[in-house]
């Protein structure tokens, strides 16, 4: 067996480690004669798995008891919808931050509930920064604002949030866990696992206790968050096996020592590849110095018509989808928590003999 560095955008790496206790569990865990997959998700078992990572997830962010962690099923494409039939209930309208290909998604979702009141855009600087946040026109009547501060296909990242009334929700699928957030300056946070938190099919929630007042009972029940506050995320067979490995993620993070200390990595990561990509003239990085991802690195090559030979020569180095998203094409290096600096090493001397090989 040999495994390779993957740069998947998500579903994304795991750590081996996790993968390997999962590995060593699957048949039976903890003397339960079963694996997690088999198991009722009322036992006592799955109890105890849910509990723990609902723990896990409040230690590391530290989430406290005014806020609600749910897991959601459907992606977070589903909270896209979600979010302005629960929140935006006798409301006229919520405000939306445009600064990229998911907040346009969330956007072009959340109008079919909710007047969308575009507060700023980097459309025409084609989403390659962040709109200026002090100067947002925002309404203090609207429901909520909504913003991504990781746009994943873009690599577009802000950490600073808008001063605001209004409760912030926020899509950090693809950031969270990879730095530190006050989570009491949230209304609303929510991010799909599967990029730092484990396999596709659950969705970390976590939501201000007083906001679930604004869930109407007339929604359906499994998209009602205060049903699913109620109901610990269970009015139905929850994604079991997804919330264990996440568990799993979430303890292995706390054996790294926490957010504070990944994030440290992450910086270390992200700086060495981008200051490859500047000191070079074959690769170069279209986003705002101010505003560049950590965790997603989009690179484009001088001349594109050797695209196509870096996938196949990656490929082949066991560098593994580095490819950019098919609506922007070039490459993207997708780097969360689960990739080893030494994953960054293999690529940064992979695009330096490519350069050598094929560069003039
Ligand atoms: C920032 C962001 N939001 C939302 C989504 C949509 O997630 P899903 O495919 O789970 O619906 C993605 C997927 O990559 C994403 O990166």
């Amino acid at each position: 067996m040999s495994r390779v560095y993957n740069f998947c955008s998500g579903p994304a790496a795991l750590p081996e480690a996790v993968l390997k206790k999962a590995q060593a569990e699957m048949l039976d865990w903890h003397g339960a004669g079963v694996s997690v997959m088999e198991m009722s998700h009322r036992s006592a078992e799955f109890m105890s798995i849910l509990a723990s990572a609902k723990a896990r997830l409040s230690r590391l962010l530290n989430i406290s008891d005014e806020y609600e962690v749910l897991f959601v099923q459907g992606g977070a494409s589903t909270l896209f919808a979600q979010i302005p039939a629960n929140l935006a209930n006798g409301f006229d309208s919520a405000c939306y931050l445009d600064t990229g290909a998911w907040s346009s998604k969330a956007i072009k979702e959340a109008k079919k509930y909710v007047n969308v009141d575009v507060v700023g855009s980097s459309q025409e600087q084609n989403y390659s920064t962040v709109p200026d946040l002090s100067t947002l026109n925002l309404d203090s009547e609207a429901a909520y604002l909504h913003i991504c501060p990781n746009e994943t296909i873009g690599g577009v990242e802000f950490s600073e949030l808008p001063e605001t009334s209004l409760p912030i929700v926020a899509d950090l699928s693809s950031t969270i866990l990879s730095r530190k957030i006050d989570v009491s300056k949230y209304g609303l946070i929510y991010a799909g696992a599967q990029k730092n938190v484990g396999p596709a099919g659950v969705v970390i929630c976590i939501i201000r206790k007083d906001l679930l007042a604004r869930s109407s009972d007339d929604l359906p029940s499994v998209w009602n968050f205060a049903h699913l506050a109620a109901n610990d995320s269970m009015i139905n067979t929850p994604p079991t096996f997804a919330i264990y490995l996440a568990d799993l993620v979430f303890e292995w993070l706390e054996e790294q020592g926490g957010v504070e200390a990944i994030e440290s990595v992450n910086i270390r990561k992200a700086q060495a590849l981008y200051d490859f990509i500047d000191a070079s003239d074959f690769y170069s990085n279209p986003v705002d110095p101010a505003f560049r991802s950590r965790m997603n690195v989009p690179f484009i090559l001088a001349d594109d018509s050797l695209d196509a030979l870096f996938i196949e020569e990656s490929e082949a180095a066991g560098l593994r989808t580095l490819a950019g998203h098919r609506s922007v094409g070039g490459m993207r290096a997708s780097i969360y928590n689960a990739m080893p600096m030494e994953g960054i090493v293999a690529l940064i001397d992979f695009m330096r003999a490519f350069e050598k090989r094929h560069g003039q």
